[in-house]
């Protein structure tokens, strides 16, 4: 029996390299073993860009291209946007009777996020919106939606997942029915490393402006590499420092994925290299490795990618009429 697997991404901006090693890739392995759902994230998207609107709208589509571009089927692959969905924002409301305001406070992820945007929340959090404090619970009511077993995602999402499974065990306990409403669901860690941003700062993202998109023309993602910062050498040493510096690790790691490497074979094969050339080459070949994608990329009309997420959406529909049936029965509210 195959598995039901649900992932997302939140529409904020294009799609970078970190994401193609981080999870597009191994979301191609996900659509054969499993029955396998992307949601567009318009809602989660929305706790901190409520204002707006313009920029998640115009990303849906991109991010989907993206997604496609990578060469995921859509006969496969289920994608769907999340406000498409109302019976998600319904359940994310049954669910928030059963998770405190101090577990959500303590969600790792959040915490960071919340320190992150001091512009939307005040230096001490102190202007923190009740939708993003609660985009944990919504997040749970997304993957409990499918009734999904499996959630693909990176590290920074363990707390989300860990969340889920205590709000579907409460659930459970709160209202016990025979055979239980949902699964528990499984977080599945991208074995990937993370990529960090070519500015050397600890993620490539989109705020940041430090990524290179699947998009990027090939000059601009020469452009990038270029100025990505290096260190005060001049040339790459064979890795033999167990700290070795983050921005040349981080340059040789994309030039080791990119020739399916380790990254200990890249650094020997690289050794000696002046930056210059290194970057001259690594841009080279990550262009001609992001050549196909954006080749697809190019040809998707969105018309196509509009019909794909209404498809999806329509899809996912029918399932969370079922999911509603389910969890209002368990509940003794299906009057
Ligand atoms: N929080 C995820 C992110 O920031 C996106 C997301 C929304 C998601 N809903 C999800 C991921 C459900 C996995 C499952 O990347």
């Amino acid at each position: 029996m195959k598995k039901v697997s649900l992932t997302g991404d939140r529409p904020s901006g294009p799609l970078h390299i970190g994401h193609l090693f981080g999870s597009l890739l191994s979301r191609k392995e996900t659509e054969i073993e499993n029955e396998s759902y992307v949601m567009v994230a318009d809602v989660q998207a929305l706790t901190d860009h409520f204002d707006q609107p313009e920029k998640i709208r115009e990303n849906i589509y991109e991010i989907t291209a993206d997604n496609l571009a990578v060469g995921l089927n859509p006969e496969k692959t289920t994608f769907f946007i999340q406000s498409k969905i109302p019976q998600i924002a319904e359940l994310t409301v049954f669910f928030s009777n059963l998770v405190t305001v101090n577990t959500l406070k303590r969600n790792p992820t959040v915490k960071t996020e919340i320190a992150e945007k001091k512009d939307l929340f005040g230096q001490e959090g102190e202007s923190l919106t009740y939708g993003f404090l609660g985009y944990p619970v919504s997040q749970a009511a997304d993957i409990t939606i499918v009734r999904a077993e499996v959630v693909p995602v990176g590290s920074d999402q363990l707390p989300m997942i860990e969340q889920t499974r205590e709000i579907v065990e409460k659930f459970h306990r709160t209202y016990p029915i025979k055979g239980n409403t949902f699964p528990l669901p499984i977080a599945k860690l991208s074995d990937a490393p993370k990529i960090i941003g070519l500015d050397g700062s600890a993620k490539m993202s989109k705020s940041l402006n430090n990524a290179i998109y699947l998009k990027d023309t090939p000059e601009k993602t020469a452009e990038k590499i270029k100025t990505a910062k290096t260190d005060s050498g001049s040339s790459i040493k064979e890795l033999t420092d167990p700290n070795p510096s983050p921005s040349i690790y981080n340059l040789v790691r994309i030039y080791a994925l990119i020739h399916n490497q380790k990254i200990i074979d890249a650094y020997k094969e690289l050794d000696g290299m002046k930056y210059s050339p290194f970057k001259e080459k690594l841009a080279k070949d990550l262009n001609n490795y992001l050549s196909p994608i954006r080749e697809r990329r190019e040809e998707l009309k969105p018309d196509y990618i509009k019909e794909v997420l209404d498809a999806g959406s329509k899809k996912v529909l029918k399932k969370a009429e079922e999911t509603m049936a389910l969890v209002k029965k368990a509940m003794r509210i299906d009057y």
